[in-house]
Protein backbone atom coordinates (compact mmCIF):
# COMPACT_ATOMS: atom_id res chain seq x y z
CA UNK A 1 0.00 0.00 0.00
CA UNK A 2 1.30 3.80 -1.08
CA UNK A 3 1.83 6.09 2.37
CA UNK A 4 1.66 9.64 1.43
CA UNK A 5 2.04 13.09 2.14
CA UNK A 6 -0.83 14.70 0.00
CA UNK A 7 1.72 17.01 -1.90
CA UNK A 8 2.36 17.95 -5.38
CA UNK A 9 4.77 16.30 -7.49
CA UNK A 10 6.30 14.36 -4.08
CA UNK A 11 8.36 10.72 -3.94
CA UNK A 12 5.78 8.36 -2.66
CA UNK A 13 6.73 4.73 -1.34
CA UNK A 14 5.28 2.32 -3.62
CA UNK A 15 7.35 -0.71 -2.41
CA UNK A 16 9.20 -1.95 0.37
CA UNK A 17 12.04 -3.69 0.65
CA UNK A 18 10.69 -7.25 0.96
CA UNK A 19 9.41 -6.62 -2.28
CA UNK A 20 12.97 -4.73 -3.92
CA UNK A 21 14.75 -7.58 -2.23
CA UNK A 22 12.39 -10.78 -4.03
CA UNK A 23 12.58 -8.82 -7.08
CA UNK A 24 16.63 -8.80 -7.40
CA UNK A 25 16.40 -12.57 -6.36
CA UNK A 26 13.48 -13.65 -9.45
CA UNK A 27 16.02 -11.50 -11.68
CA UNK A 28 19.14 -13.28 -10.61
CA UNK A 29 17.58 -16.43 -10.51
CA UNK A 30 15.98 -16.09 -13.77
CA UNK A 31 19.20 -14.96 -15.73
CA UNK A 32 21.58 -17.67 -14.70
CA UNK A 33 18.44 -20.38 -15.14
CA UNK A 34 18.03 -18.49 -19.15
CA UNK A 35 21.74 -18.73 -19.76
CA UNK A 36 22.53 -22.10 -18.39
CA UNK A 37 19.03 -23.60 -19.76
CA UNK A 38 18.93 -22.24 -23.31
CA UNK A 39 22.69 -22.44 -23.97
CA UNK A 40 21.96 -26.13 -23.31
CA UNK A 41 18.75 -26.33 -25.69
CA UNK A 42 20.60 -24.25 -28.64
CA UNK A 43 23.77 -26.03 -27.60
CA UNK A 44 24.50 -26.18 -31.97
CA UNK A 45 25.22 -21.76 -31.74
CA UNK A 46 28.99 -20.62 -31.15
CA UNK A 47 27.24 -18.28 -28.45
CA UNK A 48 26.32 -21.60 -26.38
CA UNK A 49 29.34 -23.21 -26.65
CA UNK A 50 31.18 -20.01 -25.54
CA UNK A 51 28.77 -19.63 -22.48
CA UNK A 52 28.96 -23.53 -21.48
CA UNK A 53 33.02 -23.35 -22.12
CA UNK A 54 33.23 -20.10 -19.44
CA UNK A 55 30.97 -21.25 -17.19
CA UNK A 56 33.66 -24.53 -17.01
CA UNK A 57 31.61 -27.34 -19.58
CA UNK A 58 28.64 -29.10 -19.71
CA UNK A 59 28.30 -30.56 -16.59
CA UNK A 60 29.26 -27.83 -14.73
CA UNK A 61 26.24 -25.71 -16.59
CA UNK A 62 23.78 -28.89 -15.83
CA UNK A 63 24.60 -28.27 -12.16
CA UNK A 64 24.53 -25.00 -11.73
CA UNK A 65 21.17 -24.97 -13.52
CA UNK A 66 19.86 -27.55 -11.24
CA UNK A 67 20.87 -26.19 -7.97
CA UNK A 68 20.11 -22.61 -9.11
CA UNK A 69 16.67 -24.43 -9.76
CA UNK A 70 16.15 -25.20 -6.57
CA UNK A 71 16.93 -21.56 -4.78
CA UNK A 72 13.85 -20.21 -7.31
CA UNK A 73 11.61 -23.37 -5.98
CA UNK A 74 12.73 -22.38 -2.56
CA UNK A 75 11.95 -18.76 -3.23
CA UNK A 76 8.67 -19.74 -4.74
CA UNK A 77 7.45 -21.63 -2.25
CA UNK A 78 8.29 -19.06 0.51
CA UNK A 79 6.46 -16.20 -1.52
CA UNK A 80 3.50 -18.51 -1.77
CA UNK A 81 3.89 -19.09 1.93
CA UNK A 82 4.19 -15.06 2.84
CA UNK A 83 1.10 -14.48 0.50
CA UNK A 84 -1.05 -16.84 1.74
CA UNK A 85 -0.52 -15.80 5.70
CA UNK A 86 -0.64 -12.28 4.76
CA UNK A 87 -4.30 -12.57 3.08
CA UNK A 88 -5.42 -15.03 5.22
CA UNK A 89 -4.04 -13.72 8.52
CA UNK A 90 -3.08 -10.49 8.11
CA UNK A 91 -6.09 -9.31 5.78
CA UNK A 92 -3.53 -7.75 2.96
CA UNK A 93 -5.93 -6.71 0.56
CA UNK A 94 -5.75 -9.13 -2.72
CA UNK A 95 -4.21 -6.54 -5.22
CA UNK A 96 -3.20 -9.23 -7.84
CA UNK A 97 -6.65 -11.48 -8.12
CA UNK A 98 -7.31 -10.77 -11.25
CA UNK A 99 -11.24 -9.30 -11.48
CA UNK A 100 -13.85 -8.41 -13.89
CA UNK A 101 -12.70 -4.54 -13.75
CA UNK A 102 -9.39 -5.43 -15.37
CA UNK A 103 -11.29 -6.36 -18.46
CA UNK A 104 -13.09 -3.19 -19.01
CA UNK A 105 -9.99 -1.44 -17.99
CA UNK A 106 -8.08 -3.10 -21.23
CA UNK A 107 -11.01 -2.28 -23.15
CA UNK A 108 -10.99 1.45 -21.47
CA UNK A 109 -7.11 1.62 -22.42
CA UNK A 110 -7.59 0.79 -25.90
CA UNK A 111 -10.08 2.97 -26.64
CA UNK A 112 -7.45 5.50 -25.01
CA UNK A 113 -4.12 4.58 -27.24
CA UNK A 114 -7.03 5.01 -30.66
CA UNK A 115 -7.53 8.04 -29.42
CA UNK A 116 -11.35 7.54 -28.90
CA UNK A 117 -11.25 9.15 -25.25
CA UNK A 118 -8.85 11.30 -23.19
CA UNK A 119 -7.84 9.60 -20.59
CA UNK A 120 -6.28 6.26 -19.73
CA UNK A 121 -8.20 3.45 -17.49
CA UNK A 122 -8.93 4.62 -13.54
CA UNK A 123 -6.48 1.25 -12.36
CA UNK A 124 -6.20 0.48 -8.38
CA UNK A 125 -2.65 -0.92 -7.30
CA UNK A 126 -2.06 -3.42 -9.96
CA UNK A 127 -3.25 -2.68 -13.70
CA UNK A 128 -3.98 -5.75 -15.88
CA UNK A 129 -0.47 -5.48 -17.46
CA UNK A 130 1.07 -6.19 -14.16
CA UNK A 131 -1.28 -8.83 -13.04
CA UNK A 132 -0.58 -10.76 -15.96
CA UNK A 133 2.99 -11.03 -15.83
CA UNK A 134 2.68 -11.80 -12.29
CA UNK A 135 0.53 -14.71 -13.15
CA UNK A 136 2.82 -15.40 -15.72
CA UNK A 137 5.88 -15.68 -13.60
CA UNK A 138 3.96 -17.38 -10.59
CA UNK A 139 2.08 -20.17 -12.63
CA UNK A 140 5.27 -20.32 -15.22
CA UNK A 141 7.62 -20.55 -12.43
CA UNK A 142 5.20 -23.85 -10.33
CA UNK A 143 5.22 -25.59 -13.97
CA UNK A 144 8.95 -25.18 -14.19
CA UNK A 145 9.71 -26.07 -11.37
CA UNK A 146 7.70 -29.32 -11.06
CA UNK A 147 8.87 -30.27 -14.96
CA UNK A 148 12.46 -29.52 -13.74
CA UNK A 149 12.04 -32.16 -10.99
CA UNK A 150 10.72 -34.82 -13.10
CA UNK A 151 14.15 -34.29 -15.58
CA UNK A 152 15.88 -34.53 -12.52
CA UNK A 153 14.73 -37.51 -11.40
CA UNK A 154 13.46 -39.46 -14.16
CA UNK A 155 13.79 -43.28 -12.88
CA UNK A 156 12.19 -42.15 -9.70
CA UNK A 157 9.04 -40.33 -11.40
CA UNK A 158 8.70 -43.26 -13.59
CA UNK A 159 8.52 -46.24 -10.49
CA UNK A 160 5.75 -44.28 -10.02
CA UNK A 161 3.54 -42.43 -12.43
CA UNK A 162 3.65 -43.25 -16.39
CA UNK A 163 6.79 -42.85 -18.30
CA UNK A 164 5.03 -40.74 -20.50
CA UNK A 165 5.15 -38.03 -18.57
CA UNK A 166 9.03 -37.33 -19.03
CA UNK A 167 9.14 -36.81 -22.39
CA UNK A 168 5.97 -34.17 -21.76
CA UNK A 169 7.80 -32.64 -18.90
CA UNK A 170 10.79 -31.72 -21.42
CA UNK A 171 8.53 -30.57 -23.55
CA UNK A 172 6.93 -28.73 -21.23
CA UNK A 173 9.69 -27.33 -20.12
CA UNK A 174 11.86 -26.68 -22.66
CA UNK A 175 9.32 -24.21 -24.92
CA UNK A 176 8.07 -22.83 -21.55
CA UNK A 177 11.45 -21.95 -20.79
CA UNK A 178 11.80 -20.22 -24.57
CA UNK A 179 8.46 -18.61 -24.40
CA UNK A 180 9.25 -17.23 -20.40
CA UNK A 181 12.30 -15.64 -22.29
CA UNK A 182 10.91 -14.09 -24.52
CA UNK A 183 8.13 -12.54 -22.50
CA UNK A 184 10.37 -11.21 -20.55
CA UNK A 185 12.64 -9.85 -23.07
CA UNK A 186 9.69 -8.48 -25.42
CA UNK A 187 6.93 -7.87 -23.14
CA UNK A 188 8.57 -6.88 -19.52
CA UNK A 189 11.72 -5.16 -20.56
CA UNK A 190 9.13 -2.72 -23.22
CA UNK A 191 7.13 -1.94 -20.46
CA UNK A 192 9.81 -1.39 -17.62
CA UNK A 193 12.95 0.16 -19.96
CA UNK A 194 11.43 1.40 -23.56
CA UNK A 195 7.68 2.49 -22.69
CA UNK A 196 7.91 6.36 -23.51
CA UNK A 197 6.26 6.15 -19.96
CA UNK A 198 8.85 5.16 -18.13
CA UNK A 199 12.05 5.43 -20.31
CA UNK A 200 14.63 5.40 -19.43
CA UNK A 201 14.04 2.89 -16.70
CA UNK A 202 10.98 2.48 -14.41
CA UNK A 203 13.25 2.42 -10.84
CA UNK A 204 10.18 1.74 -9.00
CA UNK A 205 11.08 -1.57 -8.03
CA UNK A 206 14.88 -0.45 -7.28
CA UNK A 207 14.29 2.31 -5.17
CA UNK A 208 10.62 1.73 -3.98
CA UNK A 209 9.79 5.25 -4.76
CA UNK A 210 7.49 6.71 -7.44
CA UNK A 211 6.79 10.20 -8.07
CA UNK A 212 2.82 11.46 -7.11
CA UNK A 213 2.62 12.45 -10.52
CA UNK A 214 2.66 8.86 -11.97
CA UNK A 215 0.64 7.30 -9.19
CA UNK A 216 -2.22 9.65 -10.47
CA UNK A 217 -1.88 8.94 -14.01
CA UNK A 218 -1.26 4.94 -13.53
CA UNK A 219 -3.17 3.99 -10.48
CA UNK A 220 -5.26 6.63 -9.32
CA UNK A 221 -7.84 4.37 -7.36
CA UNK A 222 -5.10 3.40 -5.56
CA UNK A 223 -3.71 6.87 -4.99
CA UNK A 224 -7.24 8.31 -3.75
CA UNK A 225 -7.67 5.67 -1.42
CA UNK A 226 -4.05 6.12 0.53
CA UNK A 227 -4.59 9.68 0.39
CA UNK A 228 -8.23 9.70 1.45
CA UNK A 229 -9.52 12.02 -1.09
CA UNK A 230 -12.62 11.13 -3.73
CA UNK A 231 -11.24 9.73 -7.09
CA UNK A 232 -12.60 12.69 -8.58
CA UNK A 233 -10.57 14.74 -6.83
CA UNK A 234 -7.18 12.89 -8.27
CA UNK A 235 -8.22 13.20 -11.57
CA UNK A 236 -9.02 16.51 -11.49
CA UNK A 237 -6.02 17.24 -10.23
CA UNK A 238 -4.15 15.16 -12.72
CA UNK A 239 -6.01 16.63 -15.80
CA UNK A 240 -3.80 19.14 -17.82
CA UNK A 241 -1.07 17.74 -16.33
CA UNK A 242 1.51 17.19 -19.09
CA UNK A 243 2.73 13.26 -17.82
CA UNK A 244 6.36 13.80 -16.99
CA UNK A 245 8.31 11.16 -14.89
CA UNK A 246 9.92 13.39 -11.64
CA UNK A 247 13.68 13.20 -12.31
CA UNK A 248 15.16 10.15 -11.14
CA UNK A 249 12.15 7.59 -11.18
C1 LIG B 1 12.46 -20.18 -15.35
C2 LIG B 1 13.21 -21.17 -15.00
C3 LIG B 1 13.87 -22.16 -15.91
C4 LIG B 1 14.27 -22.05 -17.22
C5 LIG B 1 14.13 -20.83 -18.11
C6 LIG B 1 14.81 -23.33 -17.61
C7 LIG B 1 15.29 -23.66 -18.86
C8 LIG B 1 15.74 -24.89 -19.26
C9 LIG B 1 16.10 -25.27 -20.58
C10 LIG B 1 15.98 -24.36 -21.80
C11 LIG B 1 16.53 -26.53 -20.57
C12 LIG B 1 17.09 -27.35 -21.75
C13 LIG B 1 16.07 -28.30 -22.28
C14 LIG B 1 16.55 -28.86 -23.58
O1 LIG B 1 17.61 -29.50 -23.61
O2 LIG B 1 15.83 -28.70 -24.57
C15 LIG B 1 16.45 -27.03 -19.21
C16 LIG B 1 16.80 -28.28 -18.77
C17 LIG B 1 16.70 -28.74 -17.49
N1 LIG B 1 16.22 -28.01 -16.41
FE1 LIG B 1 15.51 -26.13 -16.46
N2 LIG B 1 14.78 -24.19 -16.55
C18 LIG B 1 14.20 -23.51 -15.49
C19 LIG B 1 13.96 -24.01 -14.24
C20 LIG B 1 14.36 -25.25 -13.77
C21 LIG B 1 14.12 -25.74 -12.45
C22 LIG B 1 13.34 -24.98 -11.40
C23 LIG B 1 14.69 -26.99 -12.38
C24 LIG B 1 14.76 -27.95 -11.26
C25 LIG B 1 14.19 -27.85 -10.12
C26 LIG B 1 15.27 -27.29 -13.68
C27 LIG B 1 15.91 -28.46 -14.02
C28 LIG B 1 16.30 -28.80 -15.29
C29 LIG B 1 16.86 -30.09 -15.65
C30 LIG B 1 17.10 -31.25 -14.72
C31 LIG B 1 17.09 -30.03 -17.03
C32 LIG B 1 17.66 -31.16 -17.94
C33 LIG B 1 19.06 -30.82 -18.31
C34 LIG B 1 20.00 -31.40 -17.30
O3 LIG B 1 20.10 -32.61 -17.26
O4 LIG B 1 20.60 -30.64 -16.54
N3 LIG B 1 15.05 -26.21 -14.50
N4 LIG B 1 15.96 -25.99 -18.44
Amino acid sequence: MVTSEPKESARLRRFGTYRIVEHYFIMITFSILVLTGLSQKFHEFELSNWIIIKLGGIDMARLIHRYTGLVLAAATAQHLAVASIGLVFRKWPASMVINAKDFTDAIDNIKYYFGVTNSPALCDRYDYKQKFEYWGVVVGGVLMIFTGLILWFPTLVARYLPGELIPAAKATHTNEALLAFLVIIIWHIYNSIFSPEVFPLDTSIFTGGISRERMAHEHPVELARAEGKPLEEIIAGHHGETYKIAEGD
